[in-house]
C-alpha cells in the first residue's frame, strides 16, 4: 500500500536528453499543491501498477506551489516504472501522487553547502540549489555527466552562474572535478555540508574520498540501496503496537510492514528497500537495528524504517 492522497494531471513533458524528460504535474483544477521544501520527494503511481520514488527538481515556487516538476531518466534495465512513465503517460493525463516527503534537506546549521550530483542525481541538488541562491546561501554544485548531450536541466544550471561547476566523463567540459582533489584532505572548511545523490558507484567514490569529513556533515540520498558484501541475519522478533497494545511476531523472513499486512493493517510503502523514507514511524522502545539508508543518526533516535528494520534485542516497540 502506498501514500496516493493527491491526484495531479500531467500538464508539460519536456524531453532534456536522450533519456531524461521533465514533467510538470499541476492540480487538475488549478488549485495550489501541497508545500515541500528542496530536498523533497514524491511518490508516483504509475500504468501498469508500479509505484516510484521521484525528487521535485525544482525549488518550490511560494508555500503552496502552483506546481512539481520530477526529471525522470528512461532505465532500459530497470523494473519498468521509468519506462512506464516514459512510454505510457501522456501530457493531459491523469496521475495519483503521494504528498511531498524530505529524508534530504538542506542541513540549518551548514555555513556552505557542497552539492554533488552524478547523472539523473541532480533533481534533489538543482531544487536546493536553487533554494539556496534564492536565500543567498552559499554553495557550490558539482554536476558529474556522461557528456553535454546527457546534462539534464543545462538552462536551470546555466542559471546558478559561476556556482555550478560540470564534469564530463568525456573530457569536453571546461573542468574535470576529481572528486580526491575536491573532497579529500585536508580538512573540509568549517561549517561545510557535503550532499550526495547519483549513482551507486559514485556515491561509493566521493564517500570513499570525503570519509575524514565529520560525523554529520555528509548527507545521502540513493536510489536504491548501495552493494553490500557483508552478510547480516535476519532473526525473528516482536513488534508492539504501542498504540493499539498487541503484539505481532515477525518471522526471520518477513519484515515489520509483511508482518502487519497479514494481521490487515497497511503501512504506506513505496521502494521497500530502505532508501524512500514513506514507511518511516517513531519508536518507543526496545532495541531496533536499522537498516535503511535514509534516515540519519539523529532521526535514527526516534524514527525506523518499517520496511527494514530488525531488534537487536528481539523486540520493537512503535507508535501505532
Ligand atoms: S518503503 Fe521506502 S524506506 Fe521503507
Amino acid at each position: 500500500m502506498t501514500d496516493r492522497n493527491l491526484t495531479v494531471r500531467v500538464s508539460r513533458i519536456e524531453r532534456l536528453t536522450p533519456e531524461v524528460a521533465a514533467y510538470e504535474l499541476v492540480h487538475p483544477a488549478g488549485r495550489p499543491l501541497p508545500g515541500y521544501t528542496a530536498g523533497a520527494h514524491i511518490d508516483v503511481h504509475l500504468p501498469g501498477g508500479f509505484t516510484r520514488t521521484y525528487s521535485l527538481a525544482q525549488a518550490p515556487d511560494g508555500a503552496s506551489p502552483s506546481r512539481y516538476r520530477i526529471g525522470v531518466k528512461r532505465e532500459p534495465q530497470g523494473r519498468g516504472g521509468s519506462a512506464a512513465l516514459h512510454d505510457r503517460v501522456a501530457q493531459g493525463d491523469l496521475l495519483a501522487i503521494g504528498s511531498p516527503r524530505n529524508t534530504f534537506p538542506l542541513a540549518a546549521q551548514a555555513r556552505h553547502h557542497l552539492l554533488l550530483a552524478g547523472g539523473i542525481g541532480l533533481t534533489p541538488l538543482l531544487a536546493m540549489a536553487q533554494q539556496l541562491d534564492r536565500d543567498g546561501g552559499d554553495f557550490t554544485l558539482c554536476v558529474y555527466a556522461r557528456s553535454r548531450a546527457h546534462l539534464a536541466f543545462a538552462p536551470e544550471l546555466a542559471a546558478l552562474g559561476a556556482r555550478v561547476r560540470l564534469h564530463f566523463d568525456d573530457r569536453q567540459a571546461p573542468e574535470k572535478i576529481d572528486l580526491r582533489a575536491l573532497l579529500g584532505p585536508p580538512a573540509p572548511r568549517p561549517g561545510a555540508h557535503l550532499y550526495l545523490c547519483g549513482p551507486a558507484g559514485f556515491m561509493q567514490a566521493s564517500l570513499d574520498a570525503a570519509a575524514h569529513w565529520p560525523q554529520g556533515c555528509v548527507h545521502l540520498e540513493y536510489f536504491a540501496p548501495p552493494q553490500t558484501t557483508v552478510d547480516v541475519e535476519d532473526r525473528p522478533f516482536v513488534l508492539r503496537l504501542a498504540g493499539r497494545g498487541i503484539e505481532v511476531s515477525v518471522a526471520a523472513e518477513q519484515s515489520a510492514v509483511d508482518a502487519l499486512h497479514d494481521l490487515g493493517i497497511e503501512v504506506p510503502t513505496s521502494c521497500a528497500q530502505g532508501v524512500c523514507g514513506t514507511c518511516v514511524v517513531r519508536w518507543t522502545g526496545g532495541d531496533p537495528e536499522h537498516r535503511d539508508h535514509c534516515l540519519s543518526a539523529t532521526e535514527r533516535r526516534s524514527r525506523v524504517a518499517l520496511c527494514c528494520v530488525r531488534a537487536k534485542s528481539g523486540l520493537l516497540e512503535i507508535a501505532l
